[in-house]
């Protein structure tokens, strides 16, 4: 039995399959053009993601020598918020899609506050009023393209986030591709109720954003339809969505309450179960869903920390500074210098997201001085991960007053071995990698398998977790002290560098 997986991220796009013991079978991937068009603008061409979905989907069918007859169920994983708006008469979208760490609706979120603060709908919603979800993108996008609003009315414009575009297009397309989004991509749009699970109609209301145009909310495990007619899934039930971060939990086999586990991958998402009730976060986190297995199933909710620049940071450092060659090498680099030489990076590219949601806040290195080299550059890079996820891990502890075991970390970061060790340093926390690091894929394959009877229940799941390697502390005190000292007057000279208007 194999199940598949697709797993579409915000730098590229996987098709993966998983055998029933959860191990990997098979996997191809594609990245996709990041479209830059000005400051703190991001944009994806979303033909392009499902011309490299259906690449991914026969590459790693043909690279494993199956049919898709072969596969019990497919699953999806996708970036969140990321929002899109399409054309129901002929499939085509609108405009880009307005990716989540796109910062062009820092006015239109604090415009949305309406003077009443930025957590003006965190009761409802769980979230902040911030650039990062879709609401406020797609309203962008109501304001910028001309007749989209009638559209939209009309119920000819259909509103997407990833999700929802892979399965219309999965499906059928123009033709019959039916229109759905998971409960947990939902929650990520400022338009969904966090405790009726629906979308809801105040809130549409008080953001003038039509309800015609909006996906039906479905659970993360069903079959939601069939691989189209002539596609190369024809036929394979689709019967997962997961937003990234939360498959990643999933994967991870966080299913009790106080679980967290933490990825790494253009941002740092890290996520804490918090059983089936919906914790409000009085620290700057976000209370959001974290999965509801069938219909009828309790929905398990979470708290998250998302920061937005992590891996992007070390691209950065390849594609912009061009200080190193490979993702690799700004290891190496860093390695080759015994500590930060006093410097700090903060990479605030999209503003600052979790704890702080400071959208003014702008990119600093600081400390320097004429000793500092292109290693010191790579190594304040490489420990910016470690310190921003120690301000989400201490928001968690107080949201939750639960004081972590351990933190278990996936994603591509993970193979560097100076940022897991300065992790578990700076937090002062055990961090455990596990033996199928794909923690993401593999969480979306779990939700479909469990669909179709694949995986019989999650202590099944739970038993095909297993630990491949786990970094402890082996800093004292007063170092770590003096570290985290150094990054909070970094990140005191990178707030403010930029008002929601320039
Ligand atoms: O919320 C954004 C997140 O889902 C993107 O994840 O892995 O593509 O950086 P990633």
């Amino acid at each position: 039995m194999y199940v598949g997986a697709i797993d579409q991220g915000t730098s590229s796009t996987r098709f993966m399959i998983f055998d029933r013991s959860g191990s990997v079978v098979s996997s191809d991937q594609r990245e996709h053009e990041q479209h830059y068009p000005g400051q703190g603008l991001v944009e994806h061409d979303a033909t392009e993601i499902w011309q490299r979905t259906q690449e991914c989907v026969a590459g790693a069918l043909k690279k494993a020598k199956l049919k898709a007859e072969q596969l019990s169920a497919v699953g999806v994983t996708n970036q969140r918020e990321t929002t899109l708006v399409w054309r129901k008469s002929t499939g085509e979208p609108y405009h880009n899609a307005i990716v989540w760490n796109d910062v062009r609706t820092a006015d239109i979120a604090k415009e949305l506050e309406g003077g009443k603060g930025p957590d003006r709908f965190r009761s409802k919603t769980g979230l902040p009023l911030a650039t990062y979800f879709s609401a406020t993108k797609l309203l962008w996008l109501i304001r910028n393209v001309p007749g989209l609003e009638e559209d939209l009315k009309k119920g000819e414009a259909l509103f997407g986030t990833i999700d929802t575009w892979l399965l219309y297009n999965l499906t059928g397309g123009t033709n019959g591709g039916i229109h759905v989004t998971s409960v947990c991509n939902a929650s990520r749009t400022l338009m969904m109720n966090l405790k009726t699970l629906q979308w809801d109609e105040t809130l549409l209301k008080s953001l003038g954003i039509p309800k015609a145009c909006l996906p039906e909310i479905k659970s993360n495990s069903e079959v939601y339809g069939h691989g189209a007619k002539g596609g190369y899934l024809e036929g394979v039930p689709i019967a997962g969505i997961l937003g990234d971060q939360q498959a990643a939990m999933f994967g991870q086999a966080c299913f009790s309450p106080g679980e967290v586990k933490s990825t790494y991958g253009t941002g740092n998402f890290i996520m804490m179960n918090t059983g089936t009730e919906p914790k409000p976060s009085k620290n700057g986190l976000l209370t959001t869903v974290g999965y509801k297995l069938g219909e009828k199933e309790e929905c398990v909710y979470a708290l998250e920390g998302a920061v937005a620049t992590c891996g992007s940071a070390v691209q950065w450092l390849r594609d912009q500074l061009k200080i190193i060659m490979d993702a690799p090498q700004s290891q190496i680099l860093a390695e080759s210098v015994p500590d930060n030489g006093g410097m700090y990076f903060v990479p605030a590219f999209s503003g600052l997201f979790a704890p702080r949601w400071d959208s003014s806040a702008r990119g600093v290195f600081c400390g320097l001085t004429a000793y500092n080299s292109k290693a010191h550059f790579c190594r304040a890079t490489l420990e910016a991960v470690a310190y921003q996820a120690r301000e989400v891990i201490d928001a968690m502890g107080q949201d939750s007053g639960v004081t972590l075991s351990r933190i278990k970390v996936d994603g591509g970061m993970t193979a560097n071995d100076l940022v897991m060790q300065f992790q578990a340093d700076i937090i002062d926390t055990p961090v455990t990698r596990p033996v199928v690091p794909e923690t993401t894929a593999l969480g979306a394959a779990y939700a479909a398998g469990l669909a179709v009877g694949v995986w019989k229940d999650l202590e099944e799941i739970r038993a095909q977790w297993k630990m491949d390697k786990q970094w402890t502390s082996k800093m004292g005190n007063k170092e770590r002290e003096k570290y985290w000292n150094g990054w909070n007057k970094a990140v005191s000279k990178s707030v403010g560098w930029e008002g929601p208007s320039t």
